[in-house]
This record gives structure tokens, C-alpha cells and sequence, in this order.
């Protein structure tokens, strides 16, 4: 499918934190969506961007971005299309505000992944979420699994569809980034390791099941001193039997819908294995696919669940706002194909010549 005629205005909210601002990186050259409006809490809102953020990204802040005006999170906030990237404290009522104002909202939140009516969506891994929209009343939310959850559920996937999963157990080493702006401390990370972070266990457990199945996941969560990307040391005990070579060829040979539509964010292959004895590495293959690859190594037999191996994603690109961004370029194609009917997208389409 080609391009929309005219870029879609999106909002982002919590543009001003860790995830907002990848957000703003990554849709400053987005051919299909143009950042129109950013939003962030009342001590942000009235200032200029550039002024409100304390940027830490590597890339230069996009000047467009600089001189929009922050504003608070609410639907007089008009684009058809909302990336939110809110504290979780906050970020329930106002993303059903704007759903219910009639936008088609993409959340990074935990508020509300588990809803049966909400897609808990990784574009390669099970597009059909986007059904559940049918079950909404007026615009549209659709939610980004957990960080953690999503390079899980992108290694678990080619193996899952090929020889079944039946019990994972993961211990993941995930990036400071991924605790946001206020998260630890440079004095409480440095030459240190903080075995715990609240409520991760849980959403890794659950969420994978949403998205999966009926699968047992044990996981124990860590918080280690990497900028960015979540490592995962992943046992899994398959239904089937499989091989060292069926086990990497299904994840060189995965592909899923974004591929197959040529999706703009979509990496050219969602898993890669690399053979090397010490990958991944957090610093060298983060940005493999352009931060949308999951990078796997280290397959090896484990006596006690049958294979074990390493998986690597970037947190704030393909476990946030890339995979966020992805998600609604596949929701937009369904709708424009008419593949599906999503109300904010099909109108926006409908409007254009
Ligand atoms: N970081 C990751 O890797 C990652 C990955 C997946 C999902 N997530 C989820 O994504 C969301 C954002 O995470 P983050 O790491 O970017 O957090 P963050 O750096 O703490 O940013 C939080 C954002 O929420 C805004 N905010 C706070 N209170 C608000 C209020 N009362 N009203 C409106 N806006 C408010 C902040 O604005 P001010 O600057 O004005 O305070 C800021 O823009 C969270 O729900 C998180 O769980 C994060």
C-alpha cells in the first residue's frame, strides 16, 4: 500500500519523559504521521518543548519539536491519532478520555493491557489483536505490551508456532531507561544490580499469556546499569521436538505482517540469530533493525526445561515507541484495505481525497 495522500497529525502525551521522547525522535522523520501537538503534566504544560525537556537522547532535538508548546492531556487535543507515553500513575482516565472522544489512542501503559476488549498488540506477533477493537464503543485503544514482555514474546513466537511452548522461565538485566526519567540514581546503579522491579514479574507472566496462550512463565526481574536495551536469559521447554538447526532456523526465517505490508518501522527481520559465543551485548546490537530487531544467541541445551538462550530488544524503540508506532501503521493499513473498520482512521482516510 502506498502512503497516506497527506501525513496524519498525531499527539504525543508524556512527550516530555524517557519514552516521549523517542516518540518525537523517531516521528520527526516518519513518512506516514507528523507530530503535531505534545502534551505533558501541568509543570510542563505552557512551555516551550525544547524548554520543558531535559533531552537525553543521542540525536539532536528536532527543531519542529522544539517550538511546539506543551500543553495538558486533554481531548481538546484533536488528532486523530495519540501516542501515549504517560506515567502509569495518570495514564488510565485521560487515554479513555481520548478514546472516547473518538481518537484511536496507542498506549505504552500497564492501565490497560489486561482489558478483554484492549489489543495487546506486537505487530509481528499477533496482528489479529487488532479485532478486538470491534469490541470497543467509540475510538480506539490499543496497548503496547510491557518492555519486557515484547522481546519475550518475539523470541517465544517463531518457536511457539513451529514446536509449541509450554513452560519459559526468564531472568531479564533491563536497561535504566527503562524506569524513565526518575528512575534510580547514578549512585544507586552504579557497580550494582537491583534484583526488583515492582510489578514486572507479574506483567511478564500475564501479558505473555495474553498474547501467547496458555504458557507457564517464571520470571525474575533485574534492574542492571545499561542506557538502554533489556537482556533476557530465557530456558523454554517446547511441546515439540526440535533441533540446535530448527530452533535458529525458525527465528532466521521469521517474518510477519509488518514485513509482508512493507511497514515503514517495520525492521527487515523482526528475530535475528548470531552465532558469536558472547551475543548479544546490550551496547553493540541495540540497534539492530534500527532498534526493532530482537538479537538472539547463545542456544544451547538446558537440563532442566530442554533449550536456553539469550534475547536482547531495545526497550524505548522496539519495546515502546517504535513497536507503538508500528502498531498503528499496521492498524492504519487494515483500515485503509478495509481489511478492518477503525473508526478515528477510517474517518481520517475518508476525509482525504
Ligand atoms: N521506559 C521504557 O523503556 C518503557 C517501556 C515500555 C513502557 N513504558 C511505559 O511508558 C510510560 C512512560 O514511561 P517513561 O519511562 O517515559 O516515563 P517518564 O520518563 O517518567 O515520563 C513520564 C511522562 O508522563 C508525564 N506525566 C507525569 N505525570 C503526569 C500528569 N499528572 N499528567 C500528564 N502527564 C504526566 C511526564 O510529564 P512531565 O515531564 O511534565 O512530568 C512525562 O512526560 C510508562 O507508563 C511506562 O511504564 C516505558
Amino acid at each position: 500500500m502506498g502512503p497516506p495522500p497527506s501525513p496524519i497529525p498525531v499527539a504525543v502525551l508524556g512527550a516530555t519523559g524517557s519514552v516521549g521522547q523517542r516518540f518525537v525522535e523517531l516521528l520527526e522523520r516518519h513518512p506516514w504521521f507528523e507530530l503535531a501537538r505534545v502534551a505533558a503534566s501541568a509543570e510542563s504544560a505552557g512551555r516551550a518543548y525544547g524548554d520543558a525537556v531535559r533531552w537525553v537522547q543521542d540525536a539532536p532535538l528536532p527543531e519542529h519539536a522544539a517550538r511546539l508548546v506543551v500543553e495538558e492531556c486533554g481531548p481538546a487535543i484533536d488528532c486523530p491519532l495519540v501516542f501515549s507515553a504517560l506515567d502509569a500513575s495518570v495514564a488510565g482516565p485521560i487515554e479513555r478520555a481520548f478514546a472516547d472522544a473518538g481518537r484511536f489512542v496507542v498506549s505504552n501503559a500497564k492501565s490497560h493491557r489486561m482489558d478483554p476488549s484492549v489489543p495487546l498488540l506486537v505487530p509481528e506477533v499477533n496482528p489479529d489483536a487488532l479485532d478486538l477493537l470491534e469490541q470497543q464503543e467509540h475510538g480506539a485503544l490499543v496497548a503496547n505490551p510491557n518492555c519486557t514482555t515484547i522481546g519475550l514474546v518475539l523470541a517465544l513466537k517463531p518457536l511457539a508456532d513451529l514446536f509449541g511452548v509450554r513452560r519459559v522461565h526468564v531472568v531479564s538485566l533491563q536497561a535504566l531507561s527503562g524506569a524513565g526519567l526518575g528512575g534510580p540514581s547514578a549512585l544507586e546503579m552504579t557497580d550494582n544490580v537491583i534484583p526488583y522491579i515492582e510489578g514486572e514479574e507479574e506483567k511478564v507472566a500475564a501479558e505473555t499469556r495474553k498474547i501467547l496462550g496458555n504458557v507457564t512463565v517464571s520470571a525474575t526481574c533485574n534492574r542492571v546499569p545499561v542506557v538502554d536495551g533489556h537482556t533476557l536469559c530465557v530456558s523454554v521447554e517446547l511441546e515439540r521436538e526440535a533441533t540446535h538447526d530448527d530452533i535458529v532456523r525458525a527465528w532466521q526465517e521469521f517474518r510477519g505482517a509488518p514485513q509482508e505490508l512493507g511497514l515503514p518501522s517495520a525492521p527487515e527481520r523482526p528475530t535475528i540469530y548470531l552465532g558469536e559465543p558472547d551475543a548479544p551485548q546490550p551496547r553493540r546490537h541495540r540497534n539492530t533493525g534500527n532498534g526493532m530487531t530482537a538479537v538472539i544467541g547463545r542456544l544451547r541445551p538446558c537440563p532442566l526445561l530442554g533449550w536456553k538462550f539469550v534475547a536482547l530488544t531495545h526497550n524505548t524503540l522496539r519495546g515502546a515507541a517504535g513497536g507503538a508506532i508500528l502498531g498503528a501503521e499496521l492498524a492504519l493499513v487494515r483500515s485503509r484495505d478495509n481489511q478492518q473498520q477503525i473508526r478515528p482512521l477510517a474517518s481520517w482516510n475518508a476525509e482525504r481525497p
